[in-house]
């Protein structure tokens, strides 16, 4: 049967697949699932600040360019991931003055995003990346308690004069339903282009997990945003369990990713979906959430998981 970027491209749709650098270089199984099943590619790390700018003024963009490479010759898209962070951010940057911060910023994001304006497979980026805590309040973090709301507008206004073709995001994760994180991040996206700032596309990350239930909404959710003028994509997507798998917990999973196609699928100005990788030979969960896992769409023998074939018949279905 066809590939997901085959059906995906029939609806005008990218499905896409974060991607790590190392098996990238040294997995043929990885390559190769990578280059045949996705039309859109993310560097999981290799474009964030501390990969990129690791010391003051000092780039380093062999990983980067080994993705943009590789999306190059697989005829990909890739979205820039991410610019402004909290993680992830060298400690030089994190103790710098506000005047000294904004300098680091305007030159970061002119050569990150300089690098590959001119680039046709560089189509867009993450220019902010969880800003938001949980509870709809501005995240308190080194780049807010510096220079508190400011670095946002900053940050497009950057980004758009380093690329003036890119489309250009705010991400979150927690905000795929109707909550209040997600009703502070459309209030935030409406007031910044109310003021000119911008703002092209909001990222729901789409980091769920089966045991806290589908967010029913997300459909709706989308849709308020893309009321706006933006454009939506899904940007992060993996649906962790409680290890270990069983054929109970991959149907429910399978359903949940069913679920998250169907959805950008009915919205318009949805793009696409972006899974967190592809296999779970490589995922953050497990590093992350204890006894948790398996949260992708292939085992971590380069087998289809019935979430593989629910993505599948998603986009492919009528
Ligand atoms: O590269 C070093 C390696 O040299 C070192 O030996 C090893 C020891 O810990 O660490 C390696 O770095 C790790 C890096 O991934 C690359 O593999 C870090 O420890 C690890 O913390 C880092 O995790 C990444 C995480 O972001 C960091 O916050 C995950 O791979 C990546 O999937 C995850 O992605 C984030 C998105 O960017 C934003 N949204 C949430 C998402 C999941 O956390």
């Amino acid at each position: 049967s066809a590939p997901l970027r085959t059906h995906a491209a029939a609806r005008g749709k990218f499905i896409g697949a974060a991607l790590a650098t190392s098996p990238l270089a040294n997995e043929t199984s990885y390559r190769t699932i990578a280059a045949t099943e996705f039309s859109q590619v993310t560097a999981e790390n290799a474009m964030k600040w501390e990969s990129t700018e690791p010391n003051q003024g000092q780039f380093t963009f062999s990983g980067a360019d080994a993705i943009v490479n590789f999306a190059t010759q697989n005829n990909q898209q890739v979205h820039g991931h991410t610019l402004i962070w909290h993680q992830q951010t060298p400690g030089w940057v994190q103790g710098l003055s506000a005047s000294a911060m904004r300098t680091a910023i305007q030159n970061h994001i002119s050569q990150v995003v300089g690098r590959y304006a001119d680039n046709p497979a560089v189509t867009s980026w993450d220019v902010v990346n969880e800003v938001f805590d949980d509870n709809g309040g501005w995240r308190t973090s080194f780049w807010y308690n510096t220079l508190g709301q400011s670095f946002v507008a900053d940050a497009f206004r950057a980004a758009r004069a380093a690329d003036p073709d890119a489309r250009l995001c705010i991400n979150d994760y927690n905000v795929e339903g109707i909550n209040a994180k997600s009703t502070a991040m459309y209030n935030l996206v409406s007031s910044l282009r109310q003021q000119g700032v911008p703002v092209d596309c909001v990222g729901f990350q789409g980091h769920l997990a089966i045991q806290y239930g589908f967010p029913s909404d997300i459909q709706q959710n989308m849709q308020r945003f893309a009321d706006l003028g933006v454009q939506v994509r899904v940007t992060e997507l993996d649906i962790r369990m409680q290890m270990p798998r069983d054929s109970s917990k991959d149907t429910t999973q399978a359903t949940y990713y069913r679920n998250v196609i169907n959805a950008c699928n009915a919205v318009t100005a949805c793009a696409g979906v972006t899974i967190w990788g592809f296999t779970d030979k490589y995922s953050w969960v497990p590093d992350t959430f204890s006894g948790q896992g398996a949260a992708l769409i292939y085992d971590e023998n380069y087998q289809q998981k019935p979430a593989y074939t629910a993505v599948h018949d998603a986009l492919a279905g009528g």
